[in-house]
């Protein structure tokens, strides 16, 4: 018993002594300092904590400074969320105020840099409501860790944050609004013990300094997007420790991949959009090595070679494969990816490979978030998918998949699929008929190019983009008015008929942008148009509406684009749509049926709009008086219709202007030099009015120096030809640059790449042609069918970036220059009906890629040369000049001693240089109307070249 009572009080004192200890040991423990208790508190109340300006914070977000109080006598700081602090010392030297909700701005003075013993400092998931990176980081000098990623931060990285020379990781990632003045040479070169460097999206504009490859303990190294160049030092990827390698989206980076040995640690492998592979042309095959790969990046850069299953035989680790955009040819089983079983993410699409698919669903494949095998010449769809139940983007496009989209894929995925991308196949429909498709959480869909039939498929009330351009589609269930969420309709280009549902107008807030361009829609536009639209883009051009714009379409306050044109739309311009949107870009109501005047508003407009476009319809009076500085025109085209009086000369205000088309109208006026001040003044039409009088040289330097098409044909422009003109139309002598670009104006702000698209129609021997695109290079000058005489100018010669040189119908006089035969770009001429003499010099054989040539009814004499193009050139060419003989003429010039008309007496002089020779850049295009340049090359191209005719024009 009494054993027993003494062990009980032993165990009794024991737990006593023990309760002593802990009690007397956590006493011993130091609280937090009075200093840094009030500097903690301070610090919290700098800021707001704000939970709606986190809307997408992390789950696990909260605001940790909350229990930073006083108040229930916990006066112990180091106990606070988030801090840490020395257990000698007491001092803080660690905060994790991540993902606190802390909202406001952050500057030099806070208190927070007094903490000097901060050894890790997060904030990383916060606002500072771009506030810079204050300088007073710098005196934090015990720092190893940094993390101010995804906190709204901006502006200039302090050059302070260089003296941090503990640091071993610092990221300042997702910022957006970084920028530095200095290189990263002398932001890192302090930076000796690095481990983690995120510098993603900070412009440097710097090369990459070497001494980053002696950081031996580097593992993680993100300087994505950071506009780098020079050469990326090889070593970085020989580093022992190196995981993560994240460069990719710096164009102007080169370097080389080194041969990688089995062992190396990296995990993930970011390079592309650089300039790496410029050289290297085929796919590395070392990198088969990395067997620790998790993330392989190597999208968009031009690889060849060919890949095979041994390739990935070792990766077995990946969950992100990106080789998409690439040139990579070869059959590729999918069965080799059987093993590569965390694979996630995998993109093959455009490249040249021919992919198999045997894998049937019992295989266990991975489970595939996205699946990029567009373009791989798949026959049908892969049957492994029937067990893919996670995948949440999938890209079938441009393969050969043909008739009905089977049944089975309307289970496949059907509750994760968010983007389904079937366009460019051949497609007729879907198996099973459903009033809806089938799934459920489907944001965006594309079926483009395909050859669906009957009625519009629809999809899920989620639904929020939808492509179905080019099909076959004939009719349009009224249950499109159900897709609320719906933000892109593009149904351009099928063969839908009937009105247009009322809904179009105002069954989406959400919809932005609606193209039903080229359809068969009839009656008229939709009456309402609702206040809180958002539509931004409208294209219900090419069909065949009719009555009057309705006014309520004004209430589309965020129009940037509206196209009409080619309609049958009446009424009188409608000024209060032009005057009311203020932020309209691009209007074309080209080829309707619109009378009436043009509102003054539209010189003096408010709204940024660029492109005008009014081709075709009956409207007449003069042209608005006021064309306001700091109007951003770059496009006007009021040819075909009625205007009278002149051009206000307030238009040399239309800074921007690229295109002028007047053509076709009734306007009275000299020639308007004062356009010549329009630096960007590429193309300027005054066809078929009645412009009159010389064209007189000023003593102006630099007068339309970027002319590359001019046509003042039909007008009665008299007089010598402006030979001073011809020595400022610097374009006109820019030889055309090998990369086939087409004229474009692009609306600025429509996020979906459209380009402006205007066609000049030309009349030519009657025939009109009329074309979508045209080649930036094109250089024409029209002047025909005035009264222009005297001598053509040697000057002429020397606009060698001439491709159609039209002066017939005038009153020429004097010689064929043999300067001529120096436009060897020249692809049409015509000098006919003019009273030129003399011989048709021989140099004009050498122009090969003249398509016509025409110099009938003229005064020429002698033979026709013969060689190359000439053999082409029918008799048509060279009649009505009765002293010309020789093919194809039927005259013969016969054996007689023919004495030929002395030549051009200043020919030896045509060798010498013309002041143009020396080389003119080739000049940057910015805008997008695709038109037709003359007939006759058109013409004879379809005939003989039809392959370059559809480079040039594009696809018609
Ligand atoms: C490196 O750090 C020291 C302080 O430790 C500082 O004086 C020096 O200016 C820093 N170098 C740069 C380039 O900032
Ligand atoms: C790349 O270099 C070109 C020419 O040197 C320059 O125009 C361009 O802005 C650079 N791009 C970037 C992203 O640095
Ligand atoms: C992989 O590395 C080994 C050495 O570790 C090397 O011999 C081999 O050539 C490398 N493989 C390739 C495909 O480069
Ligand atoms: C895969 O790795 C093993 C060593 O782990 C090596 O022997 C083999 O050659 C590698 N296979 C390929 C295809 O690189």
């Amino acid at each position: 018993m009494d054993t027993y009572l003494y062990r009980s009080k032993l165990f009794l004192l024991s737990i006593l002594f023990l309760v002593l200890l802990t009690a007397s040991l956590s006493s011993l423990q130091p609280l937090c300092h009075d200093d840094e208790r009030s500097t903690l508190l301070q610090f919290k109340d700098s800021f707001i904590l704000n939970k709606s300006a986190f809307v997408s914070a992390y789950p696990s977000a909260y605001p940790k400074v909350a229990s930073w109080s006083l108040e229930g006598g916990n006066s112990d700081c180091c106990s606070w969320d988030g801090v840490d602090c020395n257990e000698d010392t007491g001092h803080v030297i660690g905060l994790d105020l991540s993902s606190s909700f802390l909202y406001g701005s952050i500057n030099s003075n806070n208190s927070l840099f007094h903490l000097l013993q901060l050894q890790r400092l997060n904030l990383a998931d916060n606002h500072f409501n771009d506030s810079q990176i204050p300088f007073g980081i710098g005196n934090l000098l015990r720092l190893t860790y940094l993390n101010l990623s995804y906190s709204v931060f901006s502006g200039k990285i302090p050059l302070e944050l260089s003296h941090l020379n503990k640091l071993s990781s610092i990221d300042l990632s997702l910022n957006y609004g970084l920028y530095t003045l200095s290189d990263l040479r002398s932001l890192v070169q302090n930076f000796t013990t690095l481990e983690e460097l995120l510098l993603p999206n900070i412009n440097f504009s710097s090369s990459i300094p070497e001494s980053l490859a002696n950081l031996s303990s580097l593992a993680t190294l993100d300087l994505e997007y950071c506009e780098l160049h020079g050469e990326f030092p090889t070593r970085i990827f020989q580093l022992p420790n190196l995981r993560d390698l994240k460069i990719r989206g710096n164009p102007n980076l080169t370097g080389h991949l080194p041969e990688f040995h089995l062992g190396n640690p990296l995990k993930v492998l970011s390079i592309t959009q650089t300039s790496f592979f410029d050289s290297v042309r085929s796919i590395p095959l070392s990198l088969s090595n990395l067997t620790q790969l998790t993330y392989l990046d190597l999208s968009r850069n031009t690889l060849t070679g060919h890949i095979s299953s041994s390739f990935f035989a070792n990766l077995t680790q990946l969950t992100f494969l990106d080789l998409s955009y690439n040139k990579l040819g070869g059959t590729l089983e999918f069965d080799m990816f059987l093993k590569i079983k965390s694979l996630s993410v995998l993109r093959l699409s455009s490249n040249n490979l021919t992919l198999l698919t045997k894998a049937n669903s019992n295989d266990t494949l991975p489970q595939f978030h996205t699946l990029g095998l567009g373009s791989c010449k798949l026959r049908k769809f892969p049957d492994f998918l029937r067990s893919q139940n996670k995948l949440s983007w999938l890209d079938l496009g441009g393969n050969n998949l043909e008739g009905l989209v089977p049944r089975w894929m309307y289970n496949a995925s059907r509750e994760s699929l968010h983007t389904i991308i079937l366009s460019n196949n051949f497609l007729i429909g879907f198996e099973q008929s459903l009033v809806v498709l089938p799934w459920s959480n489907l944001t965006s869909l594309s079926l483009d190019n395909n050859r669906l039939q009957g009625s519009l498929p629809i999809p899920p009330p989620s639904i929020r983009v939808y492509q179905v351009q080019r099909n076959l589609i004939r009719e349009m269930s009224p249950l499109i008015c159900n897709l609320s969420s719906l933000y892109y309709l593009d149904l351009s280009y099928n063969n839908l008929s009937g009105m247009l549902h009322p809904c179009l107008g105002n069954f989406s807030s959400h919809l932005s942008v609606l193209q039903l361009r080229s359809n068969n829609f009839r009656g008229t536009i939709p009456k309402t148009w609702a206040k809180r639209s958002r539509l931004s883009k409208i294209d219900l051009s090419e069909n065949q509406l009719q009555g009057q714009l309705p006014r309520s379409m004004a209430n589309c306050m965020m129009l940037e684009y509206l196209n009409v044109s080619n309609n049958q739309i009446n009424g009188a311009f409608p000024s209060w749509l032009v005057c009311n949107l203020s932020s309209l870009e691009v209007l074309d109501l080209s080829y309707n049926n619109l009378s009436g005047k043009l509102h003054p508003c539209l010189g003096n407009l408010s709204s940024p709009l660029s492109v005008l476009q009014l081709r075709s319809n009956n409207i007449r009076g003069t042209i608005p008086k006021t064309w306001a500085m700091g109007n951003n025109l770059t496009m006007i085209d009021l040819s075909q219709n009625q205007f009278q009086g002149q051009l206000p000369r307030s238009m040399a205000n239309c800074l921007m202007l690229e295109y002028l088309h007047v053509g076709n109208n009734q306007i009275i006026d000299t020639f308007p030099f004062w356009l010549g001040t329009l630096s960007r003044l590429k193309v300027l039409v005054l066809r078929s009015n009645a412009f009159q009088g010389s064209i007189k040289s000023f003593e102006i330097n630099d007068t339309f120096t970027e002319l590359h098409i001019i046509d003042l044909s039909r007008n009665n422009f008299s007089g010598n030809l402006p030979t001073e003109y011809f020595r400022h139309w610097n374009a006109m002598n820019v030889v055309g640059a090998n990369e086939l670009k087409y004229m474009e104006v692009n609306s600025r702000r429509d996020g979906f790449g459209s380009s402006i698209q205007c066609t000049i129609t030309i009349t030519n021997k009657g025939t009109t042609l009329k074309y979508e695109k045209i080649l930036d290079v094109f250089r024409v000058i029209d002047l025909s069918g005035n009264r222009f005489d005297g001598d053509i100018p040697e000057l002429v010669g020397s606009l060698k970036g001439l491709h159609s040189l039209n002066l017939s119908n005038n009153a020429l006089t004097g010689y064929i220059l043999p300067s001529l035969g120096n436009l060897t770009n020249l692809e049409s001429m015509d000098l006919s009906q003019n009273k030129l003499f003399g011989e048709i010099p021989a140099q004009l054989t050498q122009l090969f890629s003249l398509e016509y040539f025409n110099v009938s009814n003229n005064r020429l004499t002698g033979a026709i040369p013969r060689g190359s193009q000439f053999y082409t050139f029918q008799s048509n060419s060279f009649g009505g000049n009765p002293g010309l003989c020789g093919s194809p003429l039927s005259k013969k010039c016969g054996d007689f001693n023919y004495t030929p008309t002395p030549p051009y007496p200043f020919e030896e002089n045509q060798s010498s240089s013309s002041p143009f020779e020396f080389g003119w850049k080739v000049v940057a295009i910015g805008y997008g109307c695709g038109f037709v340049i003359g007939v006759v090359i058109g013409k004879i191209v379809i005939t003989r070249k039809y392959g370059w005719f559809v480079k040039i024009f594009g696809k018609m």
